[in-house]
């Protein structure tokens, strides 16, 4: 796919990393460090065994989350990243996979050691907020979700900006 022009946005995150490119060799670095993580083998295998499909959506919505181009909604609706997780038992283990195998990522791509901080603090409230089993293996409700909210649970922005 080529570049996409920078659409105006209120999020400087996309700019700092760098643009569309950097996203792709972000997204290759996070999907070969959950094939050869071995914390990542349980979320791994969540996964398709052909990872193209999965890795290209995923550079349409982080363009979008890091204040890009908006690619994913425009093709794949609203992100409801919680929804679209729920087929997959996600606990505190699942989270820590996923985030170590995007620190692993940044720290290949991102040179820039405060925007990979905020990144990574911005990635984990998305993750934490995806989890939704609790250790115990029950299902645990959804934090945003009217007159069930939990005091330490907030609902992700669809932006890694807040
Ligand atoms: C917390 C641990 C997480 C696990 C175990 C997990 C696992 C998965 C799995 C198994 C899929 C389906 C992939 C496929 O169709 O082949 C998926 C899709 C996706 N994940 Fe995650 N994920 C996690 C966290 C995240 C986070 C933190 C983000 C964003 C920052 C994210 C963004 C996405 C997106 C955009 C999709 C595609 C949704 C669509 O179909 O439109 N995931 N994830």
């Amino acid at each position: 796919m080529s570049a996409p022009t920078i659409a105006p946005s209120q999020n400087p995150h996309y700019v700092r990393l760098g643009g569309h490119e950097p996203i792709v060799r972000l997204v290759d670095a996070f999907y070969l460090a959950m094939d050869t993580l071995p914390e990542a083998a349980t979320i791994r295998a969540m996964h398709e065994p052909d990872l193209r499909t999965t890795k290209g959506v995923l550079v349409k919505y982080l363009s979008e989350w890091l204040g890009g181009p908006k690619l994913y909604a425009p093709e794949r609706g609203a992100p409801m990243l919680r929804r679209r997780h729920q087929p997959f038992a996600i606990d505190s283990a699942a989270r820590d996979a996923w985030m170590a195998c995007m620190r692993q990522a940044l720290s290949e791509v991102c040179t820039d050691e405060p925007l990979r901080a905020e990144l990574e603090a911005a990635f984990y409230k998305v993750a934490d907020f995806i989890r939704n089993t609790d250790d115990g293996g029950s299902t645990r409700p959804h934090p945003g979700r009217p007159r069930e909210v939990q005091p330490d649970a907030v609902a992700a922005p669809h932006s890694s900006l807040s």
